[in-house]
This record gives C-alpha cells, structure tokens and sequence, in this order.
C-alpha cells in the first residue's frame, strides 16, 4: 500500500489493532520505552513518533497525535481507516472545572461536548453527542477498580481554544457538570463512531481553573503512569 500523507507505514499489520494516543510524540516515546517489549518504531514523520511493541505478551502501539482537533482528527482517521486499527485510546491531560478534582485524580470521558466545528462535515440536522465506546470505558472502569484506582467518569469538554478571550467562559460548561477541559477527544469519538470502531479518552489533571494550581512537566511524566497503566491494560 501507499503510507498515507502523515504515517509512513507501507503495510497492514505493523500497527497494532489497539493504540494509545498522548498529544506529545514525547510521551509516546516514554510510553513505548517504559512498558513495551519488542518495540519498532513505525512512524517519524512530522516528529508525530509512533511504535509498535507489546504489553504482557499483547501487541499494543502508541503514537503521538499533537494538539488539537484537527491534528488527532487526521491521524485517527489514518489510523483507521487506512491501518486497521479499531481501539483508540488517548490519554492524556486536562484542566479541572470543578472543585473536588485534585491534581493528578484520573478522569475518563464518557461523552465530550465541544466548542469545535468538527461535526459540520456530517451536516446534522441537530447536534451530536460525541461519545466514548462502551465497550473500552466498561473494561477501564473494571480495571481501575481492580487496581483500586480512583477515577472520574463524565462529560469532559474538548476545546479548540486554550487562551480564551473570556476568561469566565468555562463557567458556563461547569455549571452543566462538565469535569474538565482537554482539546482532542471529541473529534476522535466522532471519527470512530462514524467508522464504527472503539475510541475512549481517559485524562489526568494537569491543571485547575478553580484553585489555578498547576502540576510542573517533570511531575506531570511521574504521576502519569496510573493512567497509563489503565489505558495498556485495554490491549
Ligand atoms: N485547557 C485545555 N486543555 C488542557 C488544559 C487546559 O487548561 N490543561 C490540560 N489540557
């Protein structure tokens, strides 16, 4: 086959059919470093690094999908429907919108509204709710109990702006119960839903827009592996 403009893969099966998607290339290096076995690296281009490897005897990959909508919008539907792949799985990091949600708790996005304009292309004669897979955000549950870790399960919103002019507009998405912002999960739950394929989006709190306490990187790349370890165990 022809790589796609993004992913430089010329086969099917070098990537596997479960993948966890960080924004940062970086962390999908660390992933593939700290739990992959056998691992091959499968994508350089755009620095967007993406391996193959396996979890407990599992073929898993990971691939760094950048920031934004646009950008995980291109690489799921890449991934999908270029590659096979049927589970995507991204985890990555988010700002709290409501006060019992500490730095570092675990939130899962069962549904992910959006100021984006991403669902336009379907020509909707309403508004669509993106939503997670049941089948990956059940089994993320169970394993998170199993570990006993706490987690978060709700509406999550995914942004296309980070410095918003109002400052006060997120307000308005937590008095609906919104738990936090993020900027890629609802273009990835609609790509998948519309190629009927498996998506979840399971986050850490990196940041507070209620208390404005922030997590430094170095901290951030420590506390990360519970979520990380939620998200391989889904292969
Ligand atoms: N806004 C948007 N995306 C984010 C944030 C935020 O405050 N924190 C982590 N990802």
């Amino acid at each position: 086959m022809i790589p796609t403009p993004h992913i430089q893969v010329d086969q099917q099966g070098i990537i596997a059919e479960t993948i966890l998607l960080p924004g940062d290339p970086l962390r999908a290096k660390f992933i593939a470093d700290t739990y992959l076995d056998d691992v091959v690296q499968f994508n350089t281009v755009r620095n967007a690094f993406g391996y193959t490897g396996t979890y407990k005897g599992k073929k898993i990959s990971v691939m760094g999908t950048g920031m934004g909508m646009p950008s995980i919008g291109i690489y799921s539907y890449e991934l999908i429907h270029f590659y096979g792949v049927k589970n995507l799985i991204r985890v990555g990091s988010c700002g709290a919108f409501q006060e019992d949600l500490k730095l570092y708790d675990i939130i899962i996005g069962m549904a992910a509204s959006t100021n984006s304009n991403f669902q336009s292309q379907y020509s909707l004669p309403g508004i669509y709710s993106p939503t997670a897979s049941w089948e990956l955000l059940s089994k993320a549950v169970a394993i998170a109990n199993a570990k006993s870790t706490p987690v978060h399960v709700g509406n999550i919103l995914s942004s296309d702006i980070f410095y918003d002019d109002d400052r006060e507009s997120w307000k308005k998405w937590a008095n609906l119960g919104i738990l936090a912002v993020e900027m890629e999960a609802a273009a990835l739950y609609m790509n998948a839903a519309r190629a009927k394929v498996n998506a979840l989006c399971i986050l850490t709190v990196s940041d507070s827009l209620v208390s404005h306490q922030v997590t430094t990187s170095e901290e951030r790349q420590k506390s990360f592996t519970k979520m990380m370890e939620i998200a391989l165990e889904l292969a």
